[in-house]
């Protein structure tokens, strides 16, 4: 199996707080593999180093034998490295036509002039655009909301929309920031079986996902990560069944329900 990600002793520091702790994870080629851990555990911090948001404290990263520890985050996508976000990043006044067509200006060669001009390159470029941006939004199967601002579109759909960008891209590997957050079973289970078709069709694909039922039913391969740190890696059932996963879910239960007596005290 040929890897495409690598993550090597890979560390990102705030300040004194280590978010990301000397993590070793390999991905390979046509996986789907699952990121889990507590709140807090440095999951999206791990996603935005691979990315390129923040340069490693020390370690690096790798992507298809290339280190691109030093590399900016346009320079990574389009090497074919492409996300979505935890907190979603549309441009809320755009239509979500518009937000998906933004997806491939790393492919596009339109300059400042053409666009004042209106030039041939222009046209062009706007209808290749258009038209690549009705097909991947049709992919996720939104495109009846292709003229609607984004802002205003049902949580779930928006959720979709940044999948759509990100498949705008032409990306070979897909890292999704808690894409289920927010959405209701049936839109759940339509993200489940878009995730496995993009698979299917030779994307590999890193999900960071609190539901465990959807890790579970989705990933060969899962890391657990916990204060930074790297705490276990493996099969679904080999993480399900490490005594050190279940002590980190456990206490992070035990924190949640303080929290609800605390707030229930409190009312
Ligand atoms: N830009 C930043 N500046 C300072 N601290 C940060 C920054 N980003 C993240 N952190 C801290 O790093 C730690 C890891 O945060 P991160 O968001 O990566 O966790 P997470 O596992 O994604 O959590 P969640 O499940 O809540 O999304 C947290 O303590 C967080 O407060
Ligand atoms: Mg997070």
């Amino acid at each position: 199996m040929k890897t495409i990600l690598e993550c090597k002793n890979l560390c990102k520091s705030f300040g004194g707080l280590k978010a990301v702790d000397q993590v070793n994870f390999k991905v390979n080629e046509g996986e789907i593999v699952g990121i889990i851990g507590p709140n807090g555990a440095g999951k999206t911090t791990f996603f935005n180093v691979c990315t390129g948001v923040y340069a490693p404290t020390s370690g690096e990263v790798w992507f298809e034998g290339k280190n691109i520890s030093t590399c900016e985050p346009d320079q990574i996508a389009g090497l074919g490295m492409a996300r979505t976000f935890q907190n979603i990043k549309l441009f809320r006044d755009m239509s979500t036509l518009e937000n998906v067509k933004l997806g491939f200006h790393i492919q596009l060669k339109t300059t400042l002039i053409d666009s004042i001009f209106h030039t041939k390159r222009y046209r062009r470029e706007e209808t290749f655009a258009a038209e690549k941006g009705m097909e991947m939004l049709r992919r996720v199967g939104i495109e009846e909301y292709a003229q609607m601002n984004a802002g205003n579109l049902p949580y779930g759909i928006q959720r979709k929309l940044e999948i759509a960008r990100a498949l705008a891209l032409g990306p070979k590997i897909l890292l999704l920031d808690e894409p289920a957050a927010g959405m209701n079973p049936s839109e759940t289970m339509e993200l489940l079986q878009l995730i496995r078709d993009l698979n299917s069709e030779g994307l590999t694909i890193v999900v960071i996902e609190h539901d465990m039922k959807f890790v579970m039913s989705l990933c060969q391969k899962v890391l657990v990560i916990n204060f930074g740190q790297k705490i276990c890696e493996g099969t679904p059932e080999q993480v399900t069944s490490n005594e050190e996963v279940k002590k980190a879910y456990l206490g992070e239960r035990k924190t949640e329900k303080a929290r609800v007596r605390k707030v229930a005290e409190h009312a």
